[in-house]
């Protein structure tokens, strides 16, 4: 019952907020098609990282984790048309598929999909110089997630923002006995963020068409 309302009430926004997009409803059928699980983030949430990148007036952005490109799409119709959005994603056959859907859309020359393990590709943008970034969304794998917030403030600018997704699991988070790898590093994620000097941080809990989930949101202090 309650899964029910929050999947009507966001497609009650849906329908008055969000325009129909082809592009964005191919992206997540040729997700489905391909059996990826249904961890897109949901339209409204996509909307969301949207304007926070055009209030940002993000020209690069991160995002560590590609899936098939959802996210992906929606930040990167932010940018100019000589911006940049850099994803990060592990698995071949996803970056592919992110990729063809990106390239759909049209946004195949602002958007560098780069295929293989986050931890070993951040570095290499830090030695490229290719940041620093104006907006980083992590959501990729969540057991990592202390090491790409690291990574993330070693590549975001002062004044930038950095968004962590699925940070709630059900409310699994709260759990500190938990064994579950998954709210393990969530939990080491959100730790790090309350202890650290150089973020503004807080955590907001969604419900939806994606459940009871939420996110973090933190503010790139100088220093
Ligand atoms: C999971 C990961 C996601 O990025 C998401 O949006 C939802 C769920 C997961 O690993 O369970
Ligand atoms: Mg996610």
């Amino acid at each position: 019952m309650t899964q029910d309302i929050w999947s009507a009430v966001d497609a009650y926004f849906e329908a008055h907020l969000l325009p129909p997009d082809a592009a964005l409803s191919a992206a997540l059928t040729a997700s489905a098609e391909a059996g990826l699980p249904p961890h897109a983030v949901a339209a409204n949430q996509g909307c969301f990282l949207h304007i926070l990148a055009r209030a940002l007036g993000a020209r690069r952005i991160l995002e560590i984790g590609a899936l098939g490109g959802y996210s992906t799409i929606w930040l990167a119709r932010a940018l100019p048309a000589d911006g940049l959005l850099v994803s990060l994603e592990a698995d071949g056959g996803r970056a592919r598929l992110a990729r063809a859907n990106v390239v759909r859309v049209g946004l195949g020359e602002v958007v560098d999909i780069r295929v293989g393990a986050a931890l070993d590709s951040l570095p290499r943008l830090a030695e490229e110089g290719t940041g620093p970034f104006d907006l980083v969304f992590i959501d990729a794998d969540k057991p990592n997630n202390p090491a790409y917030l690291s990574w993330a403030l070693r590549l975001a600018r002062v004044g930038g923002l950095i968004v962590g997704d699925n940070v709630v699991r059900d409310g699994k988070v709260t759990d500190a006995a938990s064994e579950d790898a998954n709210v393990r590093g969530v939990r080491g994620f959100i730790s790090a963020l309350g202890t650290e000097k150089r973020l503004i941080s807080t955590a907001l809990q969604t419900v939806g068409a994606k459940g009871h989930d939420g996110f973090t949101l933190s503010f790139v202090l100088g220093g």
